[in-house]
């Protein structure tokens, strides 16, 4: 277990840096499997990247954070294509397996290089929530390493926002930061997710209907 909850940042392998070389094709392998989920991740690195400099942690930490945000769903790779893009409710055998992507995400990495424990951990618990209720670990509050909190309010925020066909389930901004603070001390960090909002609040996270673009 790494440690978290603090600003002292998290730790690293050595190495780490050759091995992040590996990193973006791992992104391409994600953007091949699973289609239109680029833009929506780099969203969420840019505004995971955004709350850790914010928090004052290290670059290397914020590092991790962008990649760990990246790569947050790289586990889907292993899970299969019909279960993954099945238009209708999932089961709950079928639930099993989708919750099964954050530790084949994490192992994936560790695959790739012990040295990329800290984007590896970040992946692994981006699925955690502050009241202990979440998976794959059931971690509660500051034992859920920082950087998975930070991309779990990121994650959240673009996936009610961002834009979809004939924008079904489509939700606000506004209603969206609303939503966060309605779950701020159960599925999220409260102080985190205060830090978010005013990162949106003064426009240095947007959501994609908010981007200039
Ligand atoms: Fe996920």
């Amino acid at each position: 277990m790494l440690p978290h909850g603090d600003k002292r940042g998290v730790k690293r392998g050595s190495g780490a840096s050759s091995s992040q070389s590996s990193l973006p094709a791992l992104q391409g392998a994600v953007a091949i499997y699973d289609p239109g989920t680029g833009e929506h991740s780099a969203r969420v690195a840019h505004a995971a990247s955004a709350v850790g400099r914010r928090l004052g942690l290290p670059d290397p930490d914020i590092e991790a954070a962008w990649w760990g945000a990246t790569l947050h769903d790289l586990g889907k790779l292993g899970i299969p294509v019909d279960v993954l893009h099945k238009d209708s409710a999932l089961d709950e055998a079928e639930w099993d397996q989708m919750r099964r992507h954050p530790v084949i995400g994490a192992d994936l990495l560790l695959a790739v290089s012990p040295s990329l424990s800290p984007v590896a951990e970040a992946v692994r618990a981006h699925h955690e929530r502050w009241d202990g209720g979440g998976y794959p670990d059931g971690l509660a509050g500051e034992a859920i390493p920082i950087l998975g909190r930070i991309i779990a309010i990121a994650d959240a925020f673009d996936a009610m926002t961002r834009i979809r066909p004939y924008r079904v389930g489509v939700v606000s901004p506004a209603d969206a930061i609303s939503e966060l603070r309605r779950q701020s001390g159960s599925q999220f960090d409260p102080h985190l997710v205060g830090l978010f909002i005013d990162l949106h609040d003064t426009g240095l996270i947007v959501a994609e209907s908010e981007s200039p673009t």
